[in-house]
């Protein structure tokens, strides 16, 4: 008999992770299936951003097994590192736009980079992305005059671009006020469930699990558990 199960698009066993010179998470064992939304928590220093660049092939995997949209991250070589992180969306704290160029110019940039050679057809994905995150009024705005807000939007925006399936957000709301914020998780949350897109989402700060129910995993003391 045949038996379907959701697809894990992570999926972590026994994984150490951290600086060759330090583990900073050991035996960690972890697995999101795809559409899902998961919140990554703990303390600043608890490890949450090096398990989030281990997963998008910016820190190594140093033990154990680790897949990421189908990639084994135990063998995946220096050169297939860039075709992983076409298929993930990142979004971090700090936006990383070009603050000097459009907010089109930086979406049309990735789709330039990812192989889309045809003008229109880029422009059209441009429009389409920013429409969804309502920032089509702002498609020739520089990014340095828009609000962290916006910004953050334009990030999300970018992230959608080539459809990924997995969108790893590194702290979205930490330079956002509270109404920025909330708009900024609904957000994310809405894209991951029209576009069956898993979410996983690291963040400190408690409110932010309040704005709605999903998996909560807490990175602290060199491991992760999932909170009940
Ligand atoms: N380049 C580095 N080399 C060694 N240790 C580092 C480096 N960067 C961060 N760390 C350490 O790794 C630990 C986890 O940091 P991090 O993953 O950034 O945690 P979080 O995102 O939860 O705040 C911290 O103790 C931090 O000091
Ligand atoms: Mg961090």
């Amino acid at each position: 008999m045949h038996i379907e199960l959701a697809k894990d698009i992570i999926s972590l066993r026994n994984a150490d992770m951290g600086y060759p010179d330090r583990r900073v998470l050991t035996e960690v064992n972890f697995r999101m299936s795809e559409a899902e939304f998961c919140y990554l928590v703990g303390h600043t220093g608890s490890g949450k951003t090096s398990l989030l660049k281990t997963l998008y092939g910016a820190l190594p995997l140093l033990d154990g097994d680790a897949t990421v949209c189908d990639y084994d991250l135990k063998t995946i070589k220096e050169n297939e590192i860039p075709m992983l992180r076409r298929k993930i969306g990142m979004v971090f704290q700090d936006f990383n736009l070009f603050e000097d160029w459009t907010a089109h110019r930086n979406l049309d940039f990735v789709l330039k980079a990812t192989d889309w050679t045809d003008a229109d057809k880029r422009r059209h994905r441009v429009e389409e992305c920013l429409n969804r995150v309502r920032l089509s009024d702002k498609s020739e705005i520089e990014v340095y005059k828009l609000s962290g807000g916006q910004k953050q939007k334009l990030a999300i925006a970018r992230a959608i671009l080539n459809h990924s399936k997995l969108i790893i957000a590194d702290e979205p709301t930490g330079n956002l006020d509270v109404k920025s914020t909330d708009e900024i998780l609904y957000l994310l949350r809405d894209i991951s469930q029209e576009y069956n897109a898993g979410i996983l989402l690291a963040t400190h700060d408690q409110r932010v699990l309040k704005k709605f129910t999903a998996r909560v995993y807490r990175c602290e003391h060199e491991g992760i558990v999932e909170e009940m």
